[in-house]
């Protein structure tokens, strides 16, 4: 029996998907390729592009629901409680703002005149301090954290930035990649602080979180089955937030890719 290459059957298509890569970062639109908004990819340059930044990247699979993680990472008072070697110790004063730009949310933290992290030790003196954390969100699941230490009542551009960068996708049914990265623009030529930097994150997001996020998925299942219902409290009003843009662009996804359905 001998082949021979032919064209291929008029019936045989496979649908295609727009991607894009940027800064090291594949992003797939898995709706029509025609209405991939290119224009919403949120900016993570400090990824690629900026020669004042390096990066340490780490990965974890999440056996719950994307959206915890995200109530995960809009809510970083647990922070306090949960990682020791992230947490700003004893702040005098502590601020939280909720912001919402479009469908941008932010999640504002400042831990003012306290002793910084662990982490932060590694750029700066163990000393009173301003730490700022604000995480942003962008649809789906694509958030940038930036963080930075400065001396008291000075300038955020000031000083040492560590952002992060949180990248999750969902996997199968309930589970989530959970991609991260951890930025910094001081000691960059540094391996044996890349290694302190890995150990430090690994810790905190699949030592810490990832066994807590992982409960809680166990816990909703079986709450959800009695028909019990979460109670909000204030720090949860960024997820909040997160959580009716999502919905409302969901909605609006499905509405239009029925339309380019129909006949
Ligand atoms: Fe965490």
């Amino acid at each position: 029996m001998c082949w021979a290459p032919s064209p291929a059957p008029p019936g045989a298509r496979v649908r295609t998907y727009a991607l894009e890569e940027r800064w090291g970062i594949v992003w797939i639109w898995m709706g029509h390729a025609e209405a991939a908004p290119l224009d919403e990819i949120p900016d993570f340059a400090l990824l690629g592009d900026d020669e004042s930044y390096v990066s340490v990247r780490g990965y974890t699979y999440i056996e719950a629901n994307y959206e915890l993680v995200l109530d995960n990472l809009m809510d970083l008072s647990h922070v306090e409680f949960l990682h020791p070697g992230l947490r700003t110790e004893d702040p005098e004063e502590q601020l939280h703002e909720v912001r919402q730009d479009g469908d941008t949310v932010w999640s504002m933290r400042w831990r003012k005149r306290g002793i910084p992290s662990t982490l932060l030790q590694n750029f700066w003196p163990a000393e009173s301090s301003d730490v700022h954390v604000h995480m942003r969100w962008s649809a789906p699941s694509n958030l940038f954290l930036d963080v930075g230490v400065t001396g008291v009542n000075q300038p955020e551009s000031e000083g040492v930035l560590t952002p992060f960068a949180h990248l999750l996708t969902p996997a199968e049914d309930g589970k989530t990649h959970y991609h991260w990265a951890s930025i910094r623009n001081a000691r960059k030529d540094d391996p044996a602080l890349d290694e302190r930097i890995r150990t430090l994150a690994n810790a905190a997001f699949v030592g810490e979180d990832k066994p807590i996020i992982e409960a809680q998925q166990a816990n909703l299942t079986f709450a959800q089955a009695l028909g019990v219902r979460p109670v909000l409290l204030g720090p949860d009003a960024a997820a909040v937030r997160v959580q009716r843009v999502l919905e409302r662009r969901l909605a609006e996804e499905a509405k239009a890719e029925q339309a380019a359905e129909a006949p």
